[in-house]
C-alpha cells in the first residue's frame, strides 16, 4: 500500500460519517430524514464513481503530483464509491421498499432493476480491483471487465433521472451528470480514434 493511501481512507470514512451525522442532526422530520439518507449516500456514491472514471482523462491534461496520487489510489476511491452505493441500496430496500426485494422484479420496478444491474457491475469491479485479480484475469480481460464501469454509470444515470427525489429531481444535477458523461465520452473517442 502506498503511504498516501491511508489519507484517502480517512477522507472517505469521514465523508461517510459526515453524511450519517449531518442528516441525523440537520434533517428534523422522519420521512424526510430517511429520503435524505438514501439520497445522500446515493448521490455521493455516484459522484465518487464518476470522479474515479474521470481520473485517467484528468491525468492526461493535468500533470500535478496530487492528480498522480489520485490516479494511483483510484481503486480505493472506486471501492469507497461502491461502499456508498451499498449503503444507499441497504437503506432504500429496508426503508423505502419495506424490505420487499420482489418489487424490483415488478413491471413498475424497472428503474430499480437498472440500479440492481449497476450495483452488480460496481461490486464485480470492486471484487476484482486487486493486483492479484489483474494477474489472474490477464491485463486485457481485466481492462475489458473494468470498462463496464461506463455501462454502470449510464444505468445509474437512467435510474436516478427517473426515480431521484432529491438531488436528481433538480435540473442542475441532471445537466452536471450529462455534461461530465459527454466530456469523458469525447475524451475517450478522441483517444481511441484520434478524432481532434
Ligand atoms: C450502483 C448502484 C446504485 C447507485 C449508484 C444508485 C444511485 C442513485 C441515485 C444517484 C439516486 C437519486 C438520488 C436523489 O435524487 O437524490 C437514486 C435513487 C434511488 N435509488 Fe438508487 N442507486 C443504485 C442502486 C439502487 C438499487 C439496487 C436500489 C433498490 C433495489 C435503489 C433504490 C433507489 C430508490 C428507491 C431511489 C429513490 C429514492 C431517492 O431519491 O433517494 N438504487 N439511486
Amino acid at each position: 500500500m502506498r503511504p498516501d493511501t491511508k489519507y484517502y481512507h480517512y477522507f472517505f470514512a469521514a465523508l461517510w460519517l459526515a453524511v450519517a451525522f449531518g442528516v441525523q442532526y440537520l434533517v428534523p422530520e422522519d420521512p424526510l430524514k430517511i429520503v435524505a439518507f438514501v439520497s445522500g449516500y446515493a448521490s455521493i456514491g455516484l459522484a465518487i464513481i464518476v470522479f474515479a472514471v474521470c481520473l485517467s482523462p484528468l491525468s492526461r491534461v493535468l500533470r500535478h503530483p496530487f492528480v498522480t496520487s489520485l490516479l494511483a489510489n483510484r481503486r480505493y476511491i472506486g471501492l469507497w464509491g461502491c461502499a456508498f452505493a451499498w449503503t444507499h441500496v441497504a437503506l432504500a430496500v429496508a426503508h423505502l421498499l419495506g424490505g420487499d426485494l420482489g418489487l424490483i422484479f415488478q413491471p413498475d420496478g424497472f428503474m430499480l432493476l437498472l440500479g440492481l444491474l449497476a450495483l452488480t457491475i460496481v461490486t464485480a469491479l470492486a471484487l476484482t480491483s486487486s493486483d492479484g485479480m489483474v494477474r489472474l484475469l490477464g491485463g486485457q480481460n481485466w481492462k475489458r471487465l473494468h470498462s463496464l464501469v461506463y455501462v454502470a454509470v449510464l444505468l445509474v444515470a437512467v435510474h436516478a433521472f427517473n426515480i431521484g427525489k432529491v438531488v436528481f429531481a433538480t435540473d442542475w444535477a441532471k445537466w452536471a451528470l450529462v455534461g461530465v458523461v459527454v466530456l469523458v465520452a469525447l475524451f475517450k473517442a478522441r483517444h481511441q480514434f484520434k478524432f481532434f
